[in-house]
């Protein structure tokens, strides 16, 4: 199944409601979650999360971008996000977080920055809902496609075949209608578009747009 999860982290914050009423033919709503630390920017903490989740048509995919997650991720399932991503480089405990999300009734995705390999989490892949290859630095929207990781996502796509486990597997950054064939027939399912649905026209056209693409390719 082919997922389209748009990013809000380019849409107009003074007026998330109606935003967020843009994209009612989405299947989820892409949430950056961004500390100044783990990243080189700042957007919204549980509060307004928690206001994006009522005011929301589609059910929230929380993508953390923030320090100490074995902390804080938790929170964010508490606050009515169906679907949390911690990071691997911001996580102590990946595994006893993801079973602890799964305890509390969400789905627990693992994120990966570019550098990080896979390799050190594909013994234990199923452990997890969903895997995030960044396929830009994390921080910021609008920032170009990185062809260089389509070997990653091969390569996670194989280890999650191998593991048996139904585990979504999600790119994010640069996808557009002109990179997510390439991210679809590398193996993804789940795309994040930021820039590329809020900077359209018409929001639900260029879902539907990137949807027959990516559906071209599906696995
Ligand atoms: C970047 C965020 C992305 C970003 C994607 O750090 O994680 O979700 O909003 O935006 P685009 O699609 O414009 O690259
Ligand atoms: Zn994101």
């Amino acid at each position: 199944m082919t997922r389209i999860n748009p990013s809000i982290l380019n849409s107009d914050f003074m007026h998330l409601a109606h935003e967020l009423g843009r994209i009612e033919t989405a299947d989820w709503a892409h949430v950056d979650v961004m500390d100044g630390h783990f990243v080189p920017n700042l957007t919204f903490g549980l509060p307004v999360v928690e206001q994006i989740v009522k005011a929301s048509p589609v059910p929230i995919d929380a993508h953390l971008m923030i320090e100490d997650a074995d902390h804080w991720a938790p929170l964010y399932a508490e606050v009515g996000c169906q679907s949390v991503t911690m990071h691997a480089e911001a996580t102590r405990a990946p595994l006893r977080l993801a079973r602890h999300l799964r305890g509390q009734g969400v789905r627990a995705g693992l994120g990966l920055r570019p550098a990080t390999d896979v390799s050190a989490y594909a013994d234990f892949i199923g452990e997890f809902d969903m895997v995030l290859i960044m396929t830009v630095e994390p921080g910021f929207g609008g920032q170009s496609f990185l062809d260089s990781m389509l070997p990653k996502i091969e390569r996670t796509r194989e280890a999650i075949k191998r593991s048996g486990a139904e585990v979504w597997l999600q790119v994010d950054g640069g996808v557009s209608a002109q990179t997510i064939e390439r991210c679809a027939a590398a193996g993804a399912d789940t795309f994040v578009a930021g820039s590329a649905v809020y900077g359209a026209e018409d929001a639900a056209a260029q879902i539907a747009t990137l949807r027959s693409l990516a559906a071209r390719h599906a696995h």
